[in-house]
């Protein structure tokens, strides 16, 4: 009687010994994914970056880079990551003065900040993946899985975009041939959220970097990509970009028509 007990609680203790190592060490063993969100000050900004950020919580080994468009970091931003609890980096940096009336290439200052603290602080034995993921998309949480393992560079289907349900790489043969877009005319027809590259390809590319200055609307993913990859290079995800798994859904505009005195004492 006494031996099955002994026997029972030696069992007990090294399952909770494997469960805690598996715990612990699956993190590590995984790709991290880099996800780069540049974000503004608008009345929709924290309900924004609260969706996000209940998605990204959920994506083991995930690192979310979020750079603000903006002189300072804002209290809001500060205070939400640090109630968060996920792994991340807070950023900022100002959209350049020729654009404050407006540039094409929203957020490009932005993503290229997340780049170069990639550069900085991450090196070729490091491995992980960076996911360009704004703050008014809506995300399956298996797009995440879909890209963990990019060799180089993936692709898969966006949906609500281009004045469509969805544009998508077309796959033949488990290669991509082509689009289907409403814009052709671009190299890669892909979204900022269509795609995902490899960690050490961002870092062996320096020169990768989203233009401002004479960019034209509608090219900054198109641009970027070229400079790094072909299109034969690119590996089809979501069961052959069959699957939409990630909608640029974007928010609603605000509507605060209404000019009243507001109370000081509530958190917005
Ligand atoms: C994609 O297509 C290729 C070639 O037709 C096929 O071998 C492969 O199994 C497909 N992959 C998925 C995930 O369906």
């Amino acid at each position: 009687m006494r031996h099955s007990i002994c026997i029972l609680l030696a069992c007990g203790l090294i399952m909770a010994v494997m469960l805690h190592l598996s715990v612990k060490e699956t993190p590590l063993d995984i790709p991290v994914i880099y996800v780069i969100t540049p974000t503004h000050t608008r009345p929709t900004q924290k309900a924004d970056l609260t969706q996000l950020g209940n998605t990204l919580r959920q994506v083991p080994n995930l690192h979310w880079i979020v750079v603000e468009d903006a002189d300072f970091k804002s209290p809001l931003v500060a205070k939400f990551l640090l109630n968060l609890r996920i792994s991340y980096t807070h950023l900022n940096v100002p959209k350049p003065d020729y654009c404050k009336s407006g540039c094409v290439a929203r957020g490009s200052e932005q993503r290229n900040l997340g780049l170069d603290w990639l550069r900085r602080n991450r090196g070729p034995l490091d491995s992980g993946v960076v996911y360009f993921g704004d703050d008014d998309n809506t995300y399956d949480l298996e797009v995440f899985e879909e890209m963990r393992y990019t060799k180089h560079v993936s692709v898969w289907p966006v949906g609500l975009i281009g004045s469509r349900r969805y544009e998508r790489p077309l796959v033949r043969d488990g290669r991509v041939v082509s689009w289907y877009t409403r814009y052709p005319g671009r190299r890669f027809c892909t979204d900022m959220a269509g795609f995902a590259v490899n960690l050490n390809l961002i870092l062996a590319n320096p020169e990768a970097r989203f233009n401002l200055k004479g960019a034209k609307a509608g090219m900054q993913e198109s641009d970027f990509l070229s400079k790094i990859t072909k299109l034969e290079y690119l590996e089809p995800r979501a069961n052959n970009c069959t699957k939409v798994l990630v909608w640029h859904t974007r928010t609603e505009k605000a509507s605060l028509h209404e000019h009243v005195t507001e109370n000081v004492d509530i958190e917005v």
